[in-house]
């Protein structure tokens, strides 16, 4: 994967930005199982993109490999209605939010995402939706499509802290 690596400027020597081409949804779904086994409760990912980007691709890919290392295989629809399906895997307990349909910002209290954040894996399509309410720490992972390239993907991730170990895995 051609990946390029911009340091981010002072005061915020911590943080990172990378991104890498995923050239089939088997890359994606890849890069999100070796990604899964480095993720614990408390960490959330902001999975950002236009509609059919691989966003829920990702989600999906992740979530089952989590559950599969538990003997567990369940479906993961995607939650564009519900807004929210929680998963187990083990011990951990896995939040896949779509917050597209997201109404009013009252909504966002009833769904109890805030105390989500500190026990769960949080995995958040359409974050915007959130508005400045994201956990500082958080990663964002931007999917795009690619010029004449269907089975393509662009990635970026970002984050204001640092990630590296995701830099790394973006090499291979
Ligand atoms: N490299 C790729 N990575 C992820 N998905 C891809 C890729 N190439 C094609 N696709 C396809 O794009 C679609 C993405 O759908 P989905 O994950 O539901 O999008 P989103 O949740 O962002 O709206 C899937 O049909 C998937 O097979
Ligand atoms: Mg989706």
């Amino acid at each position: 994967m051609a990946v390029k690596v911009a340091a981010m400027p002072e005061p915020d020597a911590t943080a990172f930005s990378a991104d890498a081409i995923l050239p089939s949804p088997a890359a994606t779904a890849r890069l999100a199982e070796r990604m899964a086994t480095r993720l614990a409760p408390g960490d959330t990912l902001l999975l950002d993109g236009p509609i059919g980007a691989g966003k829920t691709h990702f989600a999906r890919a992740l979530i089952q490999h989590l559950q599969s290392r538990h003997g567990r295989a369940e479906d993961v629809p995607s939650p564009t209605y519900t807004l929210v399906q929680i998963y187990e895997a083990g011990a951990l307990e896995i939040w896949h939010c779509d917050l597209y349909r997201l109404g009013h910002p009252d909504e966002l209290a009833e769904l109890g995402l805030e105390e989500a954040y500190e026990r769960a894996l949080c995995l958040i399509e359409w974050p915007d939706r959130l508005g400045a309410a994201v956990p500082p720490d958080a990663l964002r992972l931007t999917f795009a499509p690619v010029a004449d390239r269907p089975e393509a993907r662009r990635i970026a991730v970002s984050s204001p802290v640092c990630w590296a170990w995701v830099e790394t895995l973006l090499h291979d």
